[in-house]
């Protein structure tokens, strides 16, 4: 691959949703993630593929495994990797986010990873800077990372996505994972349903390519995994929900309403997780069925090759004169 030439498998600047990527260019970004899984599990993790590039990890809202996973990602291919959060940076001095963005820019870095309260920041962002930027959660939009994450958990336990069926449980309506998800799961070949109250579940996700139940042992019926989304209290205006015990009654993920999907079917979540409102504790700690833990681990996995990727797709601008 020469310098200025996109990397085939993935010829994109960005990465701001998998609404529209092609099963081709998944598969591609998942075939580059399971190379790297063993390498994160080495004493020695250090690679020099991005030494001297930059990558500024810009979060807009607070995030544990996200950030963390895309610093680790980063530092593990070599790059300087830097982070900026909304409560140290010229945000909260009344900055805008075009103009955080161009500044930043202004500094060189080659890769943005963004993560943004509203729908659309991320995109409306990716075009105002001429390096990569990577969409690490868009209000209620897209979360793409987390949607390769997860399918690069169900391919390694599985090994495949095509002919699966994948109930997505919970608040669908707040969820940029199960929006990413639904997308991703379609493309390559899943069957996907939404489950959760009505009030949960917007109008029209059906179109999106779902189909929506709102009785959680219906909807669990023989599915193969059955994927657990916290109830995200931060974006909703006014009430949803009578109470979060009325709300585990109904569509926690117990034993008892587990027993409808297939026996083995794998349990995932996002994160994070609330014990007892979303999903029984000892359900999610249960390592038979629980993949939790892998999907964290497979995270920096995912990031890393999407990093190396963006990053081969946005080489540096050409050497300047500078005239000092
Ligand atoms: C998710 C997010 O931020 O969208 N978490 C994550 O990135 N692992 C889900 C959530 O916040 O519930």
């Amino acid at each position: 691959m020469t310098e200025d030439v996109p990397d085939r498998r993935y010829p994109h600047r960005h990465l701001l949703g998998i609404a529209g990527l092609g099963a081709d260019e998944i598969e591609s970004l998942l075939d580059l993630a399971d190379t790297y899984v063993e390498l994160n599990r080495r004493t020695e993790k250090k690679q020099s593929l991005l030494r001297g590039r930059t990558i500024i990890n810009l979060f807009f809202e607070s995030s544990t495994r996200t950030r963390t996973s895309f610093e680790l990602a980063g530092k593990r291919l070599g790059a300087d990797t830097i982070n900026m959060s909304v409560d140290v940076s010229s945000i909260k001095k009344g900055e805008t986010l075009l103009d955080t963005a161009t500044t930043l820019n202004a500094m060189h870095p080659d890769v943005l990873v963004v993560r943004h309260p509203d729908s659309g920041a991320v995109m409306l962002l990716a075009s105002k800077v001429n390096c990569a930027v990577i969409n690490a959660g868009d209000g209620s939009h897209e979360h793409p990372t987390q949607a390769l994450l997860d399918a690069l958990t169900i391919r390694r336990r599985l090994g495949h996505i095509d002919g699966l069926t994948v109930a997505i449980c919970g608040d669908i309506m707040h969820s940029r994972v199960a929006r990413s998800n639904i997308h991703l799961l379609n493309t390559m070949g899943a069957r996907v349903r939404a489950v959760a109250p009505p009030t949960l579940v917007p109008t029209g996700i059906e179109r999106l390519g779902c189909e929506v139940f709102h009785d959680m042992r219906e909807g669990l019926r023989d599915c193969d995994i059955v994927m657990m989304l916290r109830l995200q209290s931060e974006r909703m205006r006014g009430s949803y929900l009578p109470s979060t015990r009325e709300y585990f009654r109904f569509y926690g993920l117990d034993y008892d309403k587990l027993a409808a999907a297939r026996p083995g079917a794998l349990i995932m979540h996002p994160g994070p997780m609330n014990r007892g409102v979303e999903i029984d504790g000892t359900v999610a700690d249960d390592i038979t069925r629980s993949v939790i833990l892998d999907q964290v681990e497979l995270g920096v996995a995912v990031r890393m090759a999407c990093l190396e990727i963006l990053s081969a797709n946005n080489p540096p601008a050409p050497e300047t004169e500078v005239a000092r």
